[in-house]
């Protein structure tokens, strides 16, 4: 391990959880350190796969669980978008039992923090007597699932204490998105300079997570003023749905009350039903500037459920000013390309959790039932 002792305590904070919420800019910053060389290509030295298999891939699937698999849900949406490499996202338990169909064209991408999760490293082990080249997203160096890999992209987000993974996730969404431009740039997806661009964007994520930080008080505010609620929903769409059900995984992890993500989409299939006076709902807007069919649909969304009595809490990009009429709380985020949106949207969604957990007098570091690293299946 390349962590020292003092990265391991809280750093004057009440938790762990608030120290590793508050470590992100660090976590992401670190992650995207040194990946390029000087004529701006995209190097991934950890990445000992031949070029000529990489280019053969013809499937990529992602084997995750828990916070992990919402960050392989996340890095689909990019990985498709600049690859054009089908990429199905599973969770590592219920891979193995279904027949996958994974060959020596199907690149893995294993992501798991600890690098011990067993339903994860079983996947491997099956993915791998299939032909499948595995490529491992991890935390914590010299774990098995990386040894177990035939390549590793770390994560540099230090050590995670707290049960409930934040600043991971995080570095995961931001290894992965590694992972896709350098696919993109060896295939010829995309040029150096549309990659170059990603990566300037990229940059400038770390001081607007601080930003996101640094106005945090009105989101723990309404976390504290919340905890006695007895059900929260989220809703997103695109890159903002598995930010829901992250969202919502915190809550149920640290506060032990009912929470569901939904795509917002699906709204009118069923979830909808749910919607009674004084329900809380979080909304997850896509940025103005992405597809306007995409923002508009999740404007309607929120005037939907907010006709049905719903307090509604968004989630929304500076400037985006729209759903403002429609909702209780607007919380906004600076503002960023689409795909990348999910580093900064899910941090006020973590604040959130741990405020209205902290309120209820829960231990957000240890919560009852739930092990950092489960090594059983
Ligand atoms: C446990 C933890 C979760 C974590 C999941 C996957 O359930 O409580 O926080 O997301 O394992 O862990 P991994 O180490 O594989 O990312």
């Amino acid at each position: 391990m390349n962590w020292d002792a003092a990265a391991a305590e809280k750093g004057g904070y009440d938790s762990f959880m608030e120290k590793e919420i508050n470590d992100q800019p660090d976590a992401v910053g670190q992650t995207l350190l040194g990946r390029s060389d000087i004529k701006g290509n995209l190097v991934l030295d950890e990445l000992r796969i031949d070029e000529s298999i990489l280019r053969s891939v013809d499937k990529i699937v992602v084997l995750a669980c828990g916070t992990s698999a919402y960050a392989g849900q996340v890095a689909k949406y990019a990985i498709e978008h600049w690859c054009r490499i089908p990429t199905e996202v599973e969770l590592s338990h219920e891979f193995r039992y279904r027949d996958p169909i994974v060959n020596e064209k199907t690149l893995v991408v294993a992501i798991s923090q600890s690098g011990e999760t067993m339903d994860t490293l079983m996947a491997v082990r099956y993915a791998r007597e299939q032909g499948a080249k595995v490529v491992a997203i991890c935390n914590t160096n010299g774990s098995t699932i990386p040894r177990e890999s035939d390549a590793v992209l770390y994560t540099h987000a230090g050590p995670e204490i707290a049960v409930a993974s934040t600043k991971a996730f995080l570095a995961q969404i931001t290894a992965a998105y590694l992972l896709g431009l350098y696919l993109a740039q060896l295939r010829g997806n995309k040029y150096r300079d549309e990659i170059n661009a990603v990566m300037a964007d990229l940059a400038e994520i770390p001081a607007k997570i601080q930003t996101v930080l640094d106005n945090a008080d009105k989101i723990k505010q309404l976390g504290t003023e919340m905890s006695q609620a007895k059900s929260v929903l989220f809703l997103g769409r695109h890159v903002g749905f598995p930010v829901a059900m992250e969202g919502a995984l915190k809550l149920k992890e640290l506060a032990y009350i009912h929470a569901e993500g939904f795509a917002a989409g699906e709204l009118k299939h069923g979830p909808i039903a749910l919607i009674e006076e004084g329900q809380p709902v979080v909304v997850v807007m896509p940025s103005s500037s992405a597809r306007d069919s995409l923002h508009a649909k999740v404007v309607s969304n929120v005037q939907e459920i907010r006709a049905r009595g719903a307090v509604t809490i968004v989630i929304a990009e500076e400037g985006d000013t729209s759903v403002e009429a429609y909702s209780e709380h607007v919380f906004y985020v600076p503002a960023t390309p689409t795909l990348l949106a999910p580093l900064l949207t899910t941090v006020p969604l973590q604040i959130f959790a741990l405020a209205l957990a902290s309120a209820k007098g829960y231990d957000v570091d240890q919560p009852r039932n739930l092990a950092k690293s489960v090594t059983v299946e």
